[in-house]
């Protein structure tokens, strides 16, 4: 049972979303990245960050290995834990999306479960599933942090590609063959699509 009883919350008082959308100039929306770890999310999410404030939005970053590093740091990599994380980014992410913040998601969110518990928080059209598919021969052979390694060696449980699932994302928005495409590529691929959606009509 939900431990939140005996709470007035006041939703209606409060400055609306469409009040900081205006203010803004742009419609929010979650971009949110989901791959294995190495495949180039966090690398295409701050290249996509940049772009977007060049181009005068305003936006937020949030990253698996950030959030894992402060509001999440009681967290691990068990499917209970991992569902949690995600539970408490995406209610994080909404109260970004409340204040009109284009916000950039970028965690493995490696199965089906998990991503539909995000969209269901946040919402269907105001999440937008952008899969950053790199095959984790790649991934592991880049191996940037040490960690499929590690795996290997077994000093790692639950590595995900390894020991730990991932489960491809059926119908992504976007997917970005991140071995395919260079880092502008995918930027100006993800920009292209979302453009339409996050600019806000002149009235
Ligand atoms: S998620 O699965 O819960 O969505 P999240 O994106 O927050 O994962 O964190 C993934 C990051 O944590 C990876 O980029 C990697 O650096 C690190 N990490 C450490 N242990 C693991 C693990 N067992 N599985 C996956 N990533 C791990």
């Amino acid at each position: 049972m939900s431990a939140a009883t005996n709470i007035h919350p006041i939703f209606h008082r409060i400055l609306q979303r469409t009040d900081k959308e205006n203010q803004l100039q742009q419609n929010a929306k979650i971009l949110w990245l989901t791959g294995l770890s190495g495949s180039g999310k966090s690398t295409i999410a701050e290249a996509l960050e940049k772009k977007l404030q060049e181009q005068n939005f305003f936006t937020e970053l949030l990253d698996g290995d950030n959030i894992r590093a402060g509001i999440n740091n009681n967290l691990g990599f068990s499917d209970a834990d991992r569902l949690e994380n995600i539970r408490r980014i995406a209610e994080v992410s909404k109260l970004f999306l409340n204040c009109g913040i284009i916000t950039i998601n970028s965690f493995v969110s490696p199965t089906n479960d998990v991503r539909a518990l995000a969209k269901k928080i946040i919402g269907e059209n105001d999440f937008i599933e952008i899969y950053v598919n790199c095959p984790i021969e790649i991934c592991e052979q880049r191996d940037v942090k040490g960690l499929y390694a590690k795996a290997r060696r077994g000093e790692i449980k639950d590595f995900t590609g390894i020991t730990a699932p991932f489960e491809a994302p059926v119908a992504p928005s976007i997917e970005i063959k991140s071995n395919e495409l260079t880092i502008e590529e995918s930027v100006e691929k993800i920009f292209n699509h979302i453009l339409p959606i996050i600019t806000k009509e002149k009235k």
